[in-house]
């Protein structure tokens, strides 16, 4: 008898730092034969909506029609999440959070239901963001299996994996002392306090953020398969521990795999200014690129200091405020004409890919870590909150690709015009390009046709279907 095709289920996680990965995942499945059945909320499909409207060739209703087109099979549907289009959600982050993990459960488990009823010739397996609350129960519910994607390092999903041995240890909730040395965590060498994901640095940890991370982590021991965006050489020692514990695949980077590049998806939640021609008038390795991704709210202080320092360091930039400018200094914008570019977003991977982008001040999400890595840009980090102090410690501490904006606690312009000259030319400079070279090909060669993350991804997809069948 035939096998039944696979069907998966996929609900995005509603952020950018998790719908790219997110898309390409889905992608990558259904160019490997399986059926996808992909899921926005209605309020990231109004923003993608709004950012594509230009685009002529995709269909406004159907974001994966360019998929199809490319004979793919993947359908497309939405959730609400409960609030109206037009609500802040980053702005009343605690009350949307704690109605998702109240209320989105039951909507979730009546879309699955839904979807698995009308597609019976297929056999459905379900694949979540780690950071949902839900997926083990609904999977258990509707006896499929149940595919938990970690979006961020292994080092990160290993130290929340492992919270129980925090407290234990007496480390969560925190004791607050910076340099106590952790060093307990499976397939953990030793990390300081201060590195730890900023959740786990409060004393007090009843914050929505914690019941996220306490929910998800419940749910994803539950999970068959735990698929994770990093690179099997880049956290080796990490990954073995977690395979110890369940079955994990190092299967990134997602968004490089190349097998899918003629699809037209549309990823990105705001409009992109195009910035080839402003980046093709600057000389090679001449342009800073600086972006604190798509969640940081950036203060008026932080910005004068950055501007400031940009000014008295001299050098070229394109500089990514998702704010309104008016938070520049005063006169900032004539004293930078021709040497800078202000954009409110961009497409990232292309700028950076430019031969004149020679470095990237980072808030040091994990995407754009990964980007950094892929197009050979070294980095000054400036993380902000969640795992990027942990990301932070990857790419300065071990990996040494990068460098810290301000040693110090207070950001200060002198600082960062002295940061931004050590990473663009330089003894210093020179060293991270040489690191970053490496750690840039550990990234191509996994990439590679017969590469970890391509042999890691194939071990999945044969892992998946002894389960299923
Ligand atoms: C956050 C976390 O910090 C990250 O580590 C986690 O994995 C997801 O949530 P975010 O702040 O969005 O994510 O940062 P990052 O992971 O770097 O993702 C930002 C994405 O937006 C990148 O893929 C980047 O290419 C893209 N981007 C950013 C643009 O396309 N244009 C821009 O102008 C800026």
């Amino acid at each position: 008898m035939a096998e039944r095709k696979l069907h998966a289920i996929m609900i995005a996680f509603s952020f950018q730092g998790h719908i790219t990965p997110f898309i390409n995942l889905a992608l990558k499945l259904a160019s490997n034969g399986f059926t996808v059945t992909f899921v926005h909320t209605e309020f990231i499909h109004h923003m993608l909506s709004k950012a594509h409207h230009n685009i002529t060739h995709v269909d406004d209703e159907d974001f994966f029609s360019g998929a199809r087109q490319s004979g793919l099979d993947i359908r497309y549907m939405t959730i609400s999440d409960g609030f109206p289009l037009d609500y802040d959600r980053i702005l009343n982050f605690n009350e949307y959070w704690e109605a998702i993990l109240r209320d989105f459960p039951s909507r979730v488990h009546e879309l699955v239901g839904r979807i698995i009823q009308s597609n019976e010739s297929l056999v459905p397996f379900l694949v979540a963001d780690t950071f949902y609350s839900w997926p083990a129960s609904i999977a258990e519910e509707f006896n499929i299996l149940n595919v938990s994607f970690w979006t961020e390092p292994a080092l990160v999903f290993s130290i929340d994996y492992h919270l129980d041995l925090l407290r234990e240890n007496g480390f969560f909730p925190s004791k607050g002392n910076q340099e106590d040395l952790i060093d307990f965590v499976p397939g953990v060498q030793s990390i300081k306090t201060k590195d730890l994901m900023s959740y786990l640095q409060d004393a007090h940890i009843t914050t929505v953020i914690h019941q996220i991370v306490f929910k998800a982590f419940d749910q994803v021991k539950h999970a068959d398969f735990i698929l994770i965006n990093t690179v099997n050489e880049l956290e080796h020692e990490t990954l073995l521990a977690l395979n110890k514990k369940q079955p994990s695949y190092a299967i990134g980077s997602i968004n490089f795999s190349t097998d899918f590049t003629k699809t037209v998806v549309p990823k990105s939640l705001w409009s992109e200014t195009d910035c080839t021609e402003w980046l093709n008038s600057k000389p090679a390795g001449s342009v800073l690129y600086i972006s604190f991704g798509s969640l940081a709210q950036i203060t008026k202080q932080l910005v004068d200091e950055i501007a400031n320092g940009l000014l008295l360091s001299e050098v070229n930039f394109v500089l990514v405020l998702r704010e309104n400018t008016d938070v520049l200094p005063d006169g900032f914008k004539n004293e930078i004409r021709g040497r800078g570019l202000i954009v409110s977003w961009c497409n990232q991977n292309s700028v950076l890919s430019s031969p004149a982008i020679g470095g990237f001040l980072t808030h040091c999400g994990w995407n754009s870590i990964l980007e950094s890595i892929w197009c050979g840009v070294p980095m000054i980090c400036f993380p902000f909150y969640a795992d990027q102090p942990t990301n932070r410690k990857l790419v300065v501490d071990d990996w040494k690709i990068g460098i810290n904006l301000c040693d110090g606690s207070s950001i200060d312009r002198k600082e960062v015009a002295e940061k931004i000259k050590q990473l663009m030319s330089g003894e210093i400079s020179n060293g991270l390009r040489d690191e970053i070279k490496k750690i840039r090909t550990i990234l191509q060669n996994a990439l590679a046709e017969d590469g970890s993350t391509h042999r890691n991804f194939n071990q999945f997809l044969k892992d998946l279907r002894a389960k299923v069948h």
